[in-house]
């Protein structure tokens, strides 16, 4: 049950509404990355996932700044999609025993966190342009890149891991 409304009535609130549920993401993506770091046995992998929680913390950065620019301040509201997310993640890391698998596992469950990120902030790109928020616009395209390339990385990983598995 959801006790206080958040009150949305324009696309601005909208566009802050869904910033504050990408710093919650981010920070909670900041949490999950070192288990995954942990539990890969792949060097090419682990390495893929510590240089992405180094560009996540700069995302927890730059989603702050435009939330201090537009709203004053950097609060969160919960993104229960990362939730979810980051429940299967670790799910994973405790059902799949089997080293190799659960690289290719921790594969799977880290791509379905970049999808969820590039629709993110495909999305508030689109209303900060709308918004007129250009230098807004051009901050969140550079994360979203950021987030493809992680995903790009991820495929061509598994793309090896996967047939060392299926051998
Ligand atoms: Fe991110
Ligand atoms: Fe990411």
């Amino acid at each position: 049950m959801k006790l206080i409304s958040a009150n949305i009535e324009d696309l601005r609130s909208l566009y802050i509404s869904n910033l504050k549920k990408a710093l919650d993401m981010e920070q909670k993506i900041t949490k999950a990355l070192p288990d995954l770091i942990e539990n890969s046995t792949d060097s090419e992998l682990s390495t893929a996932f510590r240089t992405h929680l180094e560009e996540t913390k700069g995302h927890v950065a730059k989603v702050q700044q435009l939330l201090q620019k537009n709203d004053g301040k950097a609060n969160t509201e919960t993104c229960k999609v990362i939730d979810g997310l980051t429940t299967e993640a670790s799910d994973t890391i405790k059902d799949v025993t089997d080293p190799s698998i659960r690289n290719v596992a921790l594969i799977g469950a880290a791509q379905q966190v970049e999808h969820h990120e590039i629709a993110v902030y495909g999305t508030l790109r689109r209303w900060a342009d709308l918004l007129g928020l250009t230098e807004d616009a051009r901050v969140l395209l550079s994360i979203e890149k950021e987030e493809a390339n992680a995903d790009k990385l991820l495929t061509q990983i598994s793309e090896r891991v996967n047939v060392q598995v299926a051998a």
